[in-house]
């Protein structure tokens, strides 16, 4: 047993890479699954890998630019597995491009879907979430506060997911929601870095720009997204918590300039 046996864990863009990651810590650890994201197949065989993993998973497709479809969504993890215990918001784009080479539709699709996308997830869920004890995780990246260079989408993007995070976490804190942001660093075999990194031998080299001296793991993710989502950070929130091994403090710039792509 352990303290999210039969939890109800529901994680938007679930379906690959750091967020799957995080449904697979909860599924090891008991809990039940929802998990969303556009594409059929992938919602398919995420459902398929954390149902053999866990007591039970369910999934559906929405694009979390779409309120209606968010809705929706909720609507069926809640009859499925009843109310929601915590809710991971993580469904993300990103390209590298100068702002210069940037549609409206470009910067704007990326804001659609990272930060309107997080709002839609957040707002639609909290008459779903259970009160008082839910805790809600915003994957954002360091972005937030790092300037980088060809990435002004994602920037301003999951800038406003953080402020999201400590505003929620004043607004929903009186009825016992905690709302926490995690905050991966450059995490190996994930799409995100296979879209930054322009050369892929060169993950040597980006390693050596954090101060551990490695990237990290999807499972480096989702033991932080346990704790805290755990009794243990019951007084933890509006925190935006680096799972980044140092990395925002100074490497991230230097990596974008030297190792990424667009550099
Ligand atoms: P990923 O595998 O591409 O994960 C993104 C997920 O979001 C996928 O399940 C994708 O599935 C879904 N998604 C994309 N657009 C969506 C939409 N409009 N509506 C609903 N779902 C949508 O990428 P990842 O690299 O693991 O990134 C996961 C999270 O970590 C993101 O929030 C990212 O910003 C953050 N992060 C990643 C890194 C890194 O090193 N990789 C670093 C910092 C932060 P569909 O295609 O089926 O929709
Ligand atoms: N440089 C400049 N503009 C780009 C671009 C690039 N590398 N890639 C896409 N765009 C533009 C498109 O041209 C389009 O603009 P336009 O209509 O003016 O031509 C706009 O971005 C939207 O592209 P589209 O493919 O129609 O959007 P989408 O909603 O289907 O996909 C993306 C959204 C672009 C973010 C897509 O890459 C995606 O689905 N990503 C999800 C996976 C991911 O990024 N994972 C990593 C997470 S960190």
């Amino acid at each position: 047993m352990s303290e999210f046996s039969d939890k109800h864990v529901c994680v938007f863009g679930g379906t690959s890479g750091i967020n799957l990651g995080i449904a697979r810590g909860f599924a090891r650890a008991g809990a039940k699954l929802s998990v969303f994201s556009r594409s059929q197949d992938k919602v398919d065989a995420a459902v398929a890998e954390l149902g053999a993993l866990g007591p039970a998973a369910h999934g559906a497709s929405a694009d979390v630019r779409d309120p209606e479809a968010v809705q929706a969504a909720l609507a069926g993890a809640v009859a499925a597995h009843g109310p929601i215990d915590v809710l991971v918001s993580g469904a993300a784009g990103n390209f590298p491009a100068p702002a210069l080479g940037m549609s409206a539709n470009a910067f704007g699709s990326v804001i659609g879907i990272d930060l309107n996308g997080t709002f839609h997830v957040l707002r639609f869920a909290f008459e779903h979430l259970r009160k008082p004890g839910a805790a809600v995780i915003n994957i954002s990246a360091p972005q937030a506060w790092v300037p980088m260079a060809f990435q002004a989408h994602v920037c301003a993007a999951k800038a406003g997911v953080d402020m999201l995070t400590r505003t929620l976490a004043m607004e929903w804190g009186p009825a016992g929601v905690r709302v926490n942001s995690l905050v991966p660093g450059p995490i190996a075999e994930t799409e995100g870095m296979r879209r930054l990194l322009a050369d892929p031998s060169k993950a040597d080299q980006l390693a050596k720009t954090v101060p551990l001296q490695r990237l990290g793991t999807v499972d480096d993710c989702a033991d932080v997204a346990l704790f805290l989502a755990s009794e243990a950070a019951r007084y933890v929130s509006g925190a935006v918590l680096p799972v980044d091994g140092g990395w925002s403090l100074g490497g991230a710039q230097i990596a974008m300039s030297k190792v990424m792509a667009g550099g």
